[in-house]
């Protein structure tokens, strides 16, 4: 998987290319990352990339000839170019798994309100990361290549998966580590004791617990296994949710 993120500040990506999961999946060459500056694309003597609006009003728009110019010299019939922006499809775990399919992807960094509205007619889609409004599409990058990125194979293994919240629909389970007791804050006894099918109970009923306590939403639509709806009954009865109350029939 090729990833190319298309911006005028190539340097916020150092930090980010070159840390942690995303410096490993580089190095190993599961994904190939680059960040790209818009501005070695103008054709303008000063190095302009942007100009007034048409029209008046405050702030400079990102002209079409250094974005489109840049886009063009990286895309391939294999590439799906993506603008970031706020009024774009909403950015979830489910897309992160569409777009790990495609050979390659170019994220294209606008600053919002700042761009010439003709750079969406050649883009194959906006995304955005959620409801609100950032100064750039950088940040928006960096959640999607990262997100991505940790589902190429071999990155991370396949069991850390299986287990992580949205994957099952459901939030991830509570996990701890030593020690047993921190200043009188014990560790579910469960989890010391060996039991595997007791402990992936207990996670599976600890997972429906915290989804339903946050993000009861993702319950709505949910086929349930006979197991799930018994440990569910017991989570209601537990948190004290009256019957009418429950969103999970
Ligand atoms: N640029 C500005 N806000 C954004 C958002 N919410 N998502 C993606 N790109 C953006």
């Amino acid at each position: 998987m090729r990833i190319s993120i298309l911006t005028l500040f190539p340097e916020m990506f150092d930090g980010f290319m070159n840390t942690s999961i995303i410096k490993k999946a580089r190095l190993k060459e599961l994904v190939q990352m680059e960040a790209v500056d818009i501005r070695e694309f103008t054709d303008d003597r000063h190095r302009r990339v942007d100009e007034y609006p048409f029209g008046g009003g405050q702030g400079m728009i990102m002209k079409c000839q250094p974005v489109l110019d840049c886009v063009d010299s990286l895309r391939t019939e294999n590439s799906r170019v993506l603008l970031m922006g706020p009024t774009g499809r909403r950015f979830d775990q489910a897309m992160a798994h569409e777009l790990v399919q495609e050979q390659h992807l170019i994220l294209l960094c606008g600053h919002y309100e700042g761009l010439d509205a003709r750079i969406r007619e050649f883009v194959d889609d906006e995304v955005s990361i959620g409801d609100y409004v950032l100064t750039g599409g950088e940040i928006a990058a960096m959640v999607i290549s990262d997100a991505v990125t940790r589902l190429v194979d071999g990155v991370i293994t396949e069991q850390s998966h299986l287990d992580e919240s949205f994957e099952n629909g459901l939030l991830e389970y509570p996990q701890y580590t030593r020690p047993a007791d921190y200043k009188g804050h014990r560790v579910p006894e469960v989890l010391l004791s060996g039991h595997h099918e007791k402990i992936r109970q207990f996670r599976l009923k600890e997972s429906l617990r915290l989804t339903l306590r946050v993000r009861p939403d993702l319950l709505k639509n949910r086929v349930w296994t006979l197991e799930e709806q018994r440990l569910m009954e017991e989570v209601l009865q537990e948190e004290n949710v009256l019957p009418d109350e429950k969103t999970v029939e």
